[in-house]
């Protein structure tokens, strides 16, 4: 199984270097075809070893440049972060990104050769019109997207889920990733209230292979919990 904790906008540069040393040290026991990601925000990243990959939760598809406010592969490179997160519904959706700069930059990613863990997901009035309408949804973001890559993760993350404490139910997440796995045969995670009170039961679903964790992952004691469930 994967476990990838996305920080978003929360934790420090103090506060992550604290929680990655007490991660570390609780998933010693963790089992070693299990594998874990964090993705701290950018002024947290830096060199931290052990089992577990850090990556960003975002970066601009440059070497470096004009590009105000954004970090590029060279502000990367100092830390030897080789893993981002791409096409996260809050990056869509929150800072506008269409499916063409989420293509360019799967792209410009790619071409690096980067790890990618490339998120899709439906908002819910897309859910309430039934399984056809939300595979319709979710295809139309890989359009631009390279599904063969060698380094691709994805994760399924119904936008209506995410934050809200209702995970999608078992059917649900079932179905949508059996239906996704036809399309691409890449590692599929979860994502979208994943927390230690249902991670058994996701981590259970057939073609769930991980799952992405915002809100529960903030507390190391509740992500190591769902690491070594
Ligand atoms: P959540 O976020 O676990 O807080 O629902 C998941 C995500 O956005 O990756």
């Amino acid at each position: 199984m994967i476990y990838a904790a996305n920080f978003k906008t929360n934790h420090t540069r103090k506060t992550t270097k604290d929680y990655i040393k007490k991660l570390q040290e609780k998933i010693v026991t963790k089992k070693t075809e299990d594998s874990v990601y964090i993705f701290p925000p950018s002024t947290a990243l830096d060199h931290f070893e052990g089992d577990f990959t850090v990556g960003t939760q975002n970066a601009y598809p440059a070497q470096n440049g004009a590009y105000t406010g954004e970090i590029g592969v060279e502000q990367l490179e100092e830390f030897a972060i080789k893993t981002i997160l791409i096409g996260h519904s809050e990056r869509r959706e929150v800072l506008g990104e269409s499916q063409e700069i989420v293509s360019a930059k799967f792209a410009y990613f790619k071409e690096q050769g980067f790890e990618i863990i490339y998120c899709i997901g439906e908002p819910l009035e897309v859910r309430e019109q039934g399984d056809s309408a939300v595979m319709e949804y979710l295809l139309a973001q890989f359009e631009g997207i390279d599904t063969s890559y060698e380094d691709l993760i994805i994760a399924y993350e119904p936008i209506w889920a995410i934050g809200t404490g209702r995970s999608a139910t078992v059917e649900e997440i079932a179905s949508t990733h059996e239906a996704l796995k036809k399309t691409v045969q890449k590692p599929l995670l979860y994502g979208g209230s994943a927390k230690p009170a249902n991670i058994k039961e996701i981590t259970s679903i057939r073609g769930v292979d991980g799952v992405l964790v915002g809100s529960a992952s903030l507390d190391v004691e509740s992500f190591s919990q769902m690491i070594l469930s």
